[in-house]
């Protein structure tokens, strides 16, 4: 799932430092205060959230974004989006030419996300200064050459155009336009909230995306917890309406409780669907590393699941016997800030944000097709598994460990040291079923790598 970005890319990335002092060469005075600026508006960002909608008003935070959490997302970007199959493969049609992106009233409006011209829609909400189309176009290379109708929708405008300025100036270094060299995307960019540009599309897009949106959906601290239960609810719904058959969803959110928390209560809803979790889930059972998170827990009960996958609420409650959660850990992966640039890192210690490792947690969900319904999960001895945490130490010189998510629940692999987080591998529970053997600490499924393939 997360790949190390390779030399060419990194070569990109760091070239976007030089795009964004071109294209928003800094006033003297936002220079001298960009650090500070990074801080606070690090601190707004991961605290009290009513507060938040300011900060696309505010010059200095316009500049501490472009240049320290813009370059930062998109080196988590570069780790991710290479792996995940975001797109159906290309078609013939899409090699033939460009038509122009249909507006909801205007012609062409009821076309399926396809449209004639075999170009794919695809919308980003919350999509901020572009990030996640600077990311697909640095990350995905082949994706350059193809036809995207992309809506870009931000309840602020300002970095919506921002974003495009970035854009077309990092493609005008990879592209000489002229008559055999397109730009093949067409951007549109739409000012208004996830819910209206949601509103009244059916089956509209192939894709829709939403990077570090979910953590800014729940208003008043107060009622905060209540708000965001409501708005991810609405959110699904609304995302599920627009989306074609076959098309996906990809959510990503910042590696912390709260951003796992978010992408474990949209799979909790994803799955009452009849969703496929393409990634990072190996399984459909209920998330071990889901703690409080809604899903069979307090305010959910397991009848969304029963709907969902067929399974009786006896089942549902068995599986929750067998599995164990822990309360310590939450999903999200984690991986080396290597490939930095020297003036990010430099920005980075002036602002006291030092980084040696990023983090996220996302989620790539498949809506039913005709083509893809979701397979019944078989328990065995052998299975696939994720890795889910960073190494540890087992008591008693029993060596190094990780934790893994599995359709078991959660279990405990050994001889994994080597692994990276997010690694999919093939393990077996020695003993299964009877004599398998739990981990006495955690609760986890004693596991080994299976290496016999
Ligand atoms: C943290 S930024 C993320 C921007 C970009 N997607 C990224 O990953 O860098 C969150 C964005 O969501 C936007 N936003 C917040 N609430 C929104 C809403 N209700 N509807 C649409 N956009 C919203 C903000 O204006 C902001 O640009």
């Amino acid at each position: 799932m997360l790949h190390a970005p390779g030399p060419e890319l990194l070569k990109n990335l760091s070239g976007l430092q030089a795009v964004l002092s071109g294209v928003f060469p800094l006033k003297s005075r936002h220079r001298s205060d960009l650090p500070l600026a990074v801080r606070d508006l690090s601190r707004l960002l991961t605290s009290e959230r009513g507060q938040r909608r300011v900060y696309w008003a505010q010059p200095r935070f316009v500049a501490a974004y472009l240049n320290y959490f813009l370059p930062w997302n998109l080196l988590r970007l570069a780790w991710l989006l290479p792996g995940l199959p975001l797109l159906p493969p290309v078609s013939p049609k899409q090699r033939q030419g460009i038509a122009p992106f249909a507006g909801k009233a205007g012609p062409g409006a009821d076309l399926p996300a396809t449209d004639r011209s075999g170009a794919v829609r695809v919308l980003d909400l919350g999509s901020g200064p572009l990030t996640l189309p600077l990311g697909l176009w640095l990350s995905r290379p082949e994706l350059r050459t193809r036809k995207l109708h992309l809506l870009c929708t931000d309840s602020s405008p300002h970095p919506l155009n921002l974003g495009r300025a970035l854009l077309e100036n990092l493609a005008g270094r990879f592209y000489t336009t002229g008559p055999d060299k397109l730009f093949p995307w067409e951007l549109r960019l739409e000012r208004g909230t996830w819910e209206a540009a949601l509103h009244g599309e059916k089956g509209r897009f192939e894709l829709i995306t939403a990077a570090n949106l979910l953590n800014e959906l729940s208003g008043r601290p107060r009622d905060a917890e209540e708000r965001l239960e409501e708005k991810s609810s609405a959110l699904f719904r609304a995302m599920h309406l627009a989306l074609a058959p076959g098309g996906r969803i990809f959510l990503l959110e910042p590696g912390t409780r709260l951003g796992a928390r978010l992408i474990v209560r949209m799979r909790s809803l994803a799955l009452e669907r009849g969703y496929l979790l393409e990634s990072p889930c190996t399984h459909r059972m209920f998330c071990p590393l889901g703690h409080r998170t809604g899903e069979g827990g307090a305010r959910r009960g397991p009848a969304g699941l029963e709907a969902n996958s067929g399974r009786s609420r006896e089942a549902f409650l068995q599986e929750r016997g067998r599995g164990v959660r822990l309360n310590s850990a939450w999903c999200h992966f984690s991986f080396s800030a290597a490939g930095a640039w020297p003036e990010l890192l430099d920005l980075s210690r002036d602002a006291g944000l030092e980084k040696e490792r990023l983090h996220l947690a996302c989620l790539l969900l498949r809506k039913p097709g005709t083509d893809s319904a979701p397979q019944p999960e078989k328990h065995s001895s052998r299975l696939r598994v994720r890795v889910v945490s960073d190494p540890l130490y087992l008591p008693a010189g029993r060596g190094i460990a990780r934790y893994v998510c599995s359709a078991l629940g959660l279990g405990l692999l050994r001889s994994s040291e080597d692994l990276p987080s997010g690694m999919l591998v093939e393990a077996v529970v020695p003993g299964w079923p009877d004599k398998a053997k739990k981990d006495p600490k955690s609760g986890a499924w004693e596991m080994l790598l299976n290496l016999t393939k």
